[in-house]
């Protein structure tokens, strides 16, 4: 398996770059990224290019054994490119230009960056696309990073209107779609239309301002799939050149550019994991790094890369915690138990100078390995010696959570009450599977649903026919779905329904919503199938109207209202969660849905902060299992296996040490 560094050799003497290749080859390192923020070094002035210092890096790395993955270097266009065609940089809401300073200031839409991303791109690909040590390609870096998803230049404003001219087909369906009947918003003319500036009003986030729920999910679209195109122009460059496979570095949870469809056009998905950093001092929730992980497995459907895993103590003005021993290796096993089939740490060696002086790497400022080298290294040697089970296996999942992008742009455009966040929604069922020691899959709506007992779809608020249909279809040969509030009320086009709630499921559910109530940061009290507990967010008061309740509602005016219900359709059950719930009452409820179900748990028991993970190679299961507590723990396994990492026997009871790590055959 591939086991790296993102290394800059750029960035060092040359006479350095020998010294380096050999610590990493005693690393167990076998790949480095390079080159992906190059371009002022590869071409530093217009059409004058110059290779041969990558060449050469490559050479005296391939020396090593160690292979090379070329980032394209288009999320830093040089500064002699900018000033000649200032056309190129972003534009932010209030028409403001997002100059130079920092990096990824161009516009997905510009011409001229296309043609000369179109240039450096094809020099590139034909110059690394035959050389053996170069094993893969990294488009550009991070998308959307640094709050660059969304632009408001002029070449977006065009752009923007000849997606809408080629989604809509006409004005007439276009003013139908967004209602410009309100506020006298209707268009004559293509070239009326604007882009979401800034207008008399502005949400307390500074995101939206008054603008048609129709014109900002669109917004929101057409600016994915812009990245989605700008992407795809560079794939296929490098196809033509090149027969590498080819990946782009994606952000986990990120919540701008709708991963699904990024992920159509990549061989591979990689993606950049920091757990603990200047933004998450404290330290992330294990089971948000997990669901990255799975969703990043469901954008494909396969294993994937992180590109970027956190080797050491990282900030830009302040840094993180720095990684207690163990916790490297730790967040590396819960990435390859997710899915990774490979890990590359960022970066090899801290940075002297620019923005990321203290975003440190496995070795500090002065180049000399010490205890993170040191874990780097070992975990590598473990990884390899299992290295075949990891490769091409895959998780045993009997659970799928539907992630919708369109969704939460609508969510986010119109949150409905304030506390509620879709992501933090679906995290909520993630973290009630996880705490009952199921597997389950992120994936996307047009994904096979046959082969799971459980289809999770929180506020899956935007429906169209085809979605209704295939869900129907899903339940009626026997699946299990859950629903929750905020589902089925809008039209994909973000218009409301007129239909009563939960509109387009109000069959499948067996219920209609009499009334809602937004409960913002209050909550009530509910009871039933789950014991007592709290309902937040959100509260919908339900009508039976054939499906049987499970919870009502223990307090507020609607006491004793359905607050929870399930319908038989055909040979499945619907479940409708009219509200949010405290995590402890989601559990019980998850675990109360799986357990009709018949789904399966990994191990049977739960331990605070451990997690386990069933996967399969070749038809041959194993486990891993993960201690996220810095305190050792004792977990029942309630069978005997082997640790693979060890050899040692386990018999019921396997012991693991602060964030220590075990797979069991
Ligand atoms: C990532 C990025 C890297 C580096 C790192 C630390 O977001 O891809 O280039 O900037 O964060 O800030």
């Amino acid at each position: 398996m591939y086991y790296g560094a993102d290394y800059y050799p750029e960035h060092w003497p040359k006479e350095r770059w020998a010294e380096d290749a050999r610590l990493m080859k005693e690393a167990n390192i076998n790949v480095v990224r390079l080159a992906e923020f190059a371009w002022a070094k590869l071409e530093p002035a217009e059409g004058h290019y110059d290779f041969s210092w990558l060449d050469e890096a490559i050479d005296i790395l391939g020396k090593e054994g160690i292979k090379a993955v070329i980032g394209t270097p288009t999320a830093t266009p040089p500064k002699w490119l900018v000033d000649k065609y200032p056309d190129i940089y972003m534009k932010d809401r209030y028409g403001h230009v997002r100059g130079f300073g920092s990096r990824r200031h161009y516009c997905y839409n510009s011409p001229v960056y296309h043609e000369y991303t179109k240039r450096i791109v094809s020099k590139i690909a034909k110059r690394y696309g035959v050389n053996e040590n170069v094993i893969a390609w990294q488009i550009d870096n991070e998308f959307g990073c640094q709050d660059t998803g969304q632009c408001y230049c002029e070449n977006c404003q065009l752009a923007f209107r000849e997606w809408l001219k080629e989604r809509y087909g006409s004005l007439e369906n276009l003013n139908r779609a967004w209602g410009t009947v309100f506020w006298s918003q209707t268009y004559n003319d293509w070239d009326e239309i604007i882009l979401p500036y800034y207008t008399v009003c502005e949400d307390s986030d500074h995101r939206f301002h008054g603008h048609n729920p129709g014109l900002l999910l669109d917004f929101y679209r057409f600016s994915s799939d812009s990245v989605v195109s700008y992407q795809k122009l560079q794939v296929d460059l490098i196809r033509e050149f090149a027969s590498q496979p080819i990946t782009h570095n994606l952000m986990g949870h990120f919540p701008e550019i709708d991963y699904f469809k990024l992920g159509k056009d990549l061989d591979f998905v990689s993606w950049d994991n920091y757990p603990r950093n200047q933004w998450r001092i404290d330290g992330s929730d294990f089971r948000e790094v997990a669901m990255a992980h799975d969703l990043m497995r469901g954008v494909k459907d396969k294993g994937f890369w992180v590109m970027e895993q956190q080797s050491g103590p990282c900030g830009w003005s302040v840094m993180g915690r720095t990684p207690k021993p163990g916790q490297l290796r730790l967040w590396t096993y819960q990435a390859v138990a997710h899915g990774a089939e490979a890990i590359v740490y960022f970066r090899w060696r801290t940075c002297a100078f620019g923005a990321e002086e203290y975003w440190y790497g496995i070795l500090d400022h002065d180049g000399i390995p010490r205890r993170r080298y040191g874990e780097v290294q070992k975990t590598g040697k473990e990884l390899q010696a299992i290295s075949d089970i990891i490769v091409g296996s895959r998780v045993v999942s009997e659970t799928a959570i539907i992630k919708s992008y369109d969704n939460l742009w609508s969510h986010r455009i119109q949150p409905h009450s304030t506390g509620f966040d879709y992501n933090t929604l679906l995290m909520s069922y993630y973290k009630g599977l996880i705490n009952n020691n199921i597997n389950t899959d992120v994936i996307s709506i047009d994904h096979d649903l046959d082969r799971y007992k459980v289809v999770f779809m929180p506020a899956f608020n935007l429906v169209k026919e085809d979605i209704i249909e295939k869900i129907e279809e899903y339940v009626k040969n026997g699946g299990n779905l859950v629903l929750t509030f905020r589902s089925g009320s809008r039209n994909w086009d973000n218009s409301m329904r007129t239909d009563t709630l939960p509109g387009g499921f109000r069959k499948l559910a067996g219920i209609e919503v009499e009334e809602f109530d937004s409960l913002n940061q209050d909550c009530e009290g509910i009871t039933g199938i789950m014991g007592d507990g709290t309902a937040i967010t959100w509260c919908d008061i339900l009508k039976p109207n054939g499906a049987g309740v499970l919870a009502v509602y223990a307090s507020g005016y609607y006491r004793g209202s359905a607050a929870i219900t399930v319908n038989t359709f055909g040979k499945g059950k619907v479940y409708y969660v009219g509200c949010g719930l405290d995590q402890k009452s989601l559990d019980k409820l998850i675990e109360s849905i799986a357990g009709e179900a018949e789904v399966g748990q990994v191990l049977p028991w739960k331990t605070e902060g451990v997690e386990a993970v069933k996967k399969e190679k070749d038809g041959k299961p194993y486990i891993m299992v993960l201690n996220h507590n810095p305190v050792p723990v004792i977990v029942d396994t309630g069978g005997n296996y082997t640790d693979l990492l060890t050899g040692g026997k386990i018999n019921n009871k396997l012991e693991l040490e602060p964030y220590g790590v075990s797979v069991l055959v």
